[in-house]
């Protein structure tokens, strides 16, 4: 057998593919999507009439990490009503931001299919869980996107590459799992017996470098070059760590280890929560400190350090706004 018709035959679930949003998450899942061999059907949903016009009109442009600049090809880009007529759905992954994630699972939820599953694909907290509760572990994936890409201008994006991304989810075969991964086989996405340590992880290296660099608005770098910094760095991460643990969450890697990492492999880049501040948009700190106050009240474990840099974002995006 040709490794193709392998590829083919391992997704023969999901031959009709919904991306929601088409953001810098959105076009990179629909490029991973039409690269790879199984070909799906592939269908991103653009809210804004403007983007959707454009996007449509003069088509979207992806430079990837070796700097080729291509364009995206074989994607459909779709309104809300567009969707009504498109039928149901195998495979629905949402790429909104948190804070829009509910909304738009609310909105979708009607267009999967019976066998269908949804992933979610947001940093921080929470999103995952209200998908679960709406549609239930047998029908909710998570992913931990472990890429980097961001917006070079209106139908222009820069992916910046990335290491290996994970997907797991608490009541999904591991063969479905696996058929997603083979869809987005160029983002390298394992697959996981327990997705929760990853995205725990994920989540101490956004609490300690995100708020840092947005309020002092500099590269991620700056986190190991300026002892300060890293310092508040080690206490969220050390906080972030207590909470884990009583949620009996053992992280994949010493999460200190993964925030210099992180910041040595991305230190030339400005961090999402600092890209949010400079384009006056919302953050999502709420979703990633924010969550590790709010699971820490929950069991007892008190982060002061989270809890300041929690508020003093909100009032750096209340600032930003006023503007
Ligand atoms: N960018 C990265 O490198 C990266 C890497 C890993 C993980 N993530 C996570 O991935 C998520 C998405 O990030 P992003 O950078 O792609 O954000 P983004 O560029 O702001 O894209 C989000 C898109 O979702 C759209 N949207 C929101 N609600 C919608 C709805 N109900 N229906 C249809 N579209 C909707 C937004 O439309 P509007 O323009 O109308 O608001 C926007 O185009 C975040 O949680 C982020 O933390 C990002």
């Amino acid at each position: 057998m040709r490794p193709e018709e392998t590829s083919i035959m391992t997704n023969k679930y999901f031959r009709k593919v919904l991306v929601v949003g088409g953001g810098n998450v959105g076009v990179l899942l629909a490029y991973a999507l039409v690269s790879s061999s199984a070909r799906p059907g592939v269908y991103v949903l653009v809210r804004n009439p403007q983007y959707l016009k454009l996007f449509r009109e003069e088509g979207v442009k992806i430079v990837t990490p070796d700097g080729m600049s291509l364009r995206l090809e074989g994607v459909h880009f779709i309104s809300y009503d567009d969707l009504r007529r498109l039928g149901l759905f195998d495979l629905i992954m949402v790429a909104t931001k948190a804070y829009d994630s509910l909304e738009a699972v609310k909105q979708v939820r009607e267009f999967l299919g019976s066998g269908g599953v949804l992933v979610t694909c947001q940093n921080g907290l929470r999103s995952y869980e209200e998908a679960l509760e709406i549609l239930g572990p047998n029908k909710t994936v998570a992913m931990v996107l472990n890429h980097g890409v961001y917006r070079l201008g209106n139908r222009e994006f820069k992916w910046i590459g990335g290491s290996t991304s994970y997907l797991g989810g608490k009541g999904i075969s591991r063969e479905l799992l696996s058929s997603i991964a083979s869809l987005l086989k160029i983002l390298s996405v394992q697959v996981v017996d327990d997705i929760e340590p990853y995205r725990w992880l994920k989540l101490a290296v956004n609490a300690a470098i995100n708020p840092l660099t947005a309020l002092y608005e500099v590269k991620n770098k700056l986190i190991i070059i300026d002892e300060n910094l890293f310092k508040i760095a080690a206490m969220v991460v050390a906080e972030t760590q207590r909470v884990a643990e009583k949620y009996g969450v053992v992280m994949p890697a010493d999460p200190l280890k993964e925030v210099v990492r992180v910041a040595e492999a991305t230190g030339e880049n400005y961090s999402s929560m600092l890209q949010d501040i400079i384009w006056g948009k919302r953050t999502e700190v709420d979703y990633i400190n924010g969550e590790v106050v709010v699971r820490g009240w929950r069991v007892g474990v008190s982060t002061p350090v989270n809890e300041v840099l929690w508020l003093m974002m909100k009032y750096k995006e209340s600032l930003k706004r006023k503007t």
